[in-house]
């Protein structure tokens, strides 16, 4: 039994924030964020919108695509950062909000690397038979944990939802395989101080701002680009599979640069590249998701395509997965 992506959906809030609305207010320029990371625009959902909601429209769209009826679902994993609230978990509430309660849903922590874990353990649980569609779903609201006032933050995130139903085929296809790695020593280097058990929300914890992300950007870039790099090589080796079989590489959307490093690691030309960084910004979990579904949606990803997805986040965490469409 092989587990397969039967269908993919992407959902991002209306509001599109510019690089020009933070030189309106911040000391940053255009031309310092889109030649340093390659982000033009970003979303920012809107007041009355949760992270459960941009995760339900994209599961909406994703099972419509999977041509199956919401409820064949069987079981619920949404990665994310920035649930609703710390409990009940988004999952629970995408799945109350989808009218399915009773299926099982969890929430799987993983930073941005969420999306890539939680199709590996989808796959896993359709491997064994326990389930035959599982609903995977990385989204998250990133603009509310992120300092507003904090330049070397607040331009790079944004807010969207991805969504894949993971199902059970006979067919040779889906999944081939993935590597997950993480390490938590290197954990203070993107990490969100106050708002878990760690540290109570008190008034000085929110005048210091540590109620908002804290990102070593500098040091995260150079992990970023040397294990995304080998953690691909890795599974490809493991896979026997060359680099040049690689159809498609759809990476986790933090940094232009980081991309560009990736795809010259693994000999892959920029037109083999699924980047919308421009557009989105970084999404954390729903980033590899949007960018998947829109490559599918516009016909680049074809049936049969190896598709490699290679993810990089808080934790830190990282891995890759292999695919043929
Ligand atoms: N506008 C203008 N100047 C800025 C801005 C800004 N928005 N942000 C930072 N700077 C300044 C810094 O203050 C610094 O100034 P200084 O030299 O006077 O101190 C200067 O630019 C250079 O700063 P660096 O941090 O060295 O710049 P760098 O080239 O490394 O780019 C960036 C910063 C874009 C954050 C980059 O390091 C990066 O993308 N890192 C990876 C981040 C990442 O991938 N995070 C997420 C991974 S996990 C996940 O996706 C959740």
């Amino acid at each position: 039994m092989n587990s397969y992506i039967r269908g993919i959906g992407y959902y991002v809030p209306e509001e599109v924030l510019t690089n020009q609305y933070f030189e309106s207010y911040l000391d940053t320029s255009d031309e310092w964020i889109t030649q340093r990371t390659g982000i033009k625009e970003r979303r920012r959902a809107a007041p009355d919108e949760n992270t459960s909601d941009l995760g339900k429209r994209a599961a909406e769209i994703a099972i419509k695509n999977a041509g199956i009826d919401v409820s064949e679902v069987e079981l619920i994993i949404c990665a994310t950062a920035t649930p609703d609230t710390l409990f009940p978990s988004a999952s629970c509430v995408i799945g109350h909000k989808l009218g399915i309660g009773g299926v099982p849903a969890f929430d799987l922590a993983a930073g941005c690397t969420g999306f890539v874990y939680a199709l590996s353990v989808a796959d896993a649980f359709v491997r064994s038979g326990a389930y035959k569609n599982v609903l995977v779903i990385g989204a998250e609201i990133l603009t509310r944990i992120i300092d507003p006032m904090d330049r070397s933050t607040c331009v790079l995130f944004g807010d969207g939802a991805g969504a894949a139903v993971v199902s059970a085929t006979e067919e040779d296809r889906g999944i081939l395989g993935f590597k997950l790695h993480a390490d938590g020593g290197y954990g203070n280097l993107l990490y969100l101080p106050a708002r878990g058990t760690a540290m109570e929300l008190t008034e000085e914890v929110i005048r210091k701002r540590l109620h908002y992300t804290k990102m070593k950007g500098n040091e995260l870039f150079k992990i970023a680009v040397r294990e995304m790099g080998s953690v691909a090589v890795e599974l490809l080796d493991e896979l026997g599979v060359d680099k040049s079989q690689v159809d498609w590489l759809v990476p986790h959307q933090a940094n232009i640069r980081i991309i560009n490093a990736l795809a010259k690691r693994l000999n892959l030309p920029m037109d083999k590249v699924v980047v919308n960084i421009e557009k989105y910004g970084n999404t954390s979990a729903a980033s590899i998701p949007i960018a998947l579904g829109e490559a599918v949606e516009d016909g680049r990803i074809k049936r049969g395509d190896l598709v490699l997805m290679v993810a990089f986040g808080a934790g830190l965490t990282w891995g890759a997965l292999l695919l043929k469409w």
